[in-house]
């Protein structure tokens, strides 16, 4: 079974550390680099299977946190595990749930143990320890599934994050002796804040673990954006080649350009869906707020190059509309359309890195003057 999972990378930028490549689990490939929406509660949200499926995704992830405390593990255990629950048949993954406590629990507390928590839903006390976030994403059943790590604040002290940093290491240890089910693979994740001298003896101490993957965790916590590209460098090389490599949290154009040119290879990111919910769409590198006057009589698609259900249907006018009554359906086209958008970007990449154009193609990305409206 372990068997079911490689990596293979079929093609290196020769300007860049960008790598096209191929992830096998159980559930079919990902081709990389590849962005993965994200499905908090077993769904993206206002969006059907067949709809994501048309978006181009490959991968998707749901939360360890979320689904414990609703449903609960046993229920998606009883409907046969996340695929069968939501019916998504393709790879999935479960974040380990550390760094949602962290970012939505007031009331928390970590020790070595693990960390201690009072339920938004219903105030109850929960504690979560690295033994418990395995045995829960064991049930949930996703193809791969994180180790239980803190992400430090940012920003946060040297010592706070060292400590922090080897306490991570010492719950990974623990995931990696609880973790049952060997057709699942366990992802360590890299922490650090943003100290480099951290980062780099995290990632080699993981690399010596031979994990079936890794994730460089703990950006975008509020550190200037070009700190992740820093983070990034200063880490992936140390991360073993074969094994794919994952930026946690990031999902805007800029960011995963560049980390795709420090050799990560798989992103997630709410902003797609979050975006939408809000009115936005993400066109060619912009952010378009749909609500905008000049967009009411503008008959046009949103982007007239985009295979999209919502662009090869709709105009600006009518989502414009939609937007400004608050109906659902608008929602739901902004994101098709923001998650395809999402997905087409690091699929021209792949292509780009297949053909060995990435640095020339991309070089608006990756060239250091940020231009002014990108996201
Ligand atoms: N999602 C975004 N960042 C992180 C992180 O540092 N750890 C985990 N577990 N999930 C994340
Ligand atoms: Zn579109």
């Amino acid at each position: 079974m372990v068997l079911s999972f490689k990596f293979e990378c079929q093609a290196c930028c020769s300007h860049t550390q960008a790598r096209a490549g191929v992830f096998y689990t159980p559930h079919g490939l990902v081709e990389t680099p590849r962005f993965m929406p994200v499905g908090t509660l077993a769904t993206v949200k206002t969006l059907t299977t067949a709809q994501l499926q048309a978006t181009g995704a490959q991968m998707i992830l749901a939360n360890t946190y979320h689904l414990h405390l609703q449903p609960g593990e046993g229920i998606v255990a009883g409907a046969g595990g996340l695929h069968k629950f939501m019916v998504w048949d393709k790879p999935m993954l479960t974040d380990s749930g550390g760094f949602q406590v962290f970012s939505l629990s007031k009331l928390r507390k970590i020790t070595e143990e693990g960390v201690t928590f009072r339920s938004p839903r219903d105030g109850r006390i929960i504690e979560l320890t690295p033994e418990r976030s395995i045995q829960i994403q064991n049930a949930l059943g996703a193809d791969v599934i994180m180790a239980f790590d803190e992400c430090p604040p940012y920003p946060a002290e040297w010592q706070y994050v060292a400590a922090s940093c080897d306490r991570t290491y010492r719950w990974l240890e623990r995931c990696i002796k609880a973790h049952e089910r060997k057709d699942q693979a366990l992802f360590g994740i890299v922490q650090g804040g943003v100290y480099l001298d951290l980062r780099q003896k995290a990632a080699a101490s993981l690399a010596e673990l031979d994990l079936p993957g890794y994730a460089i965790g703990g950006v975008s916590v509020g550190e200037p954006p070009e700190l992740i590209e820093k983070i990034v460098k200063a880490t992936a090389p140390l991360l073993p080649r074969e094994k794919p490599r994952y930026l946690m949290g990031v999902g805007t154009y800029r960011e995963m350009a560049r980390a795709i040119a420090g050799g990560v290879d798989l992103f997630d990111c709410v902003i797609p869906t979050r975006f939408a919910r809000h009115g936005t769409a993400m066109v060619q590198g912009e952010r378009w707020n749909l609500k905008n006057a000049q967009f009411r009589e503008d008959f046009t698609a949103l982007d007239d190059s985009c295979p999209c259900y919502t662009c090869q249907n709709f105009s600006r006018a009518y989502l414009c509309h939609l937007v400004r009554s608050r109906e659902i359906l608008a929602y739901t086209l902004l994101s098709i359309h923001n998650v395809t958008e999402l997905v087409r970007f690091t699929q021209r990449i792949r292509e780009a890195i297949l053909s060995d154009r990435f640095a020339t193609e991309f070089a608006r990305w990756l060239d250091p003057a940020p231009s002014s409206d990108a996201i």
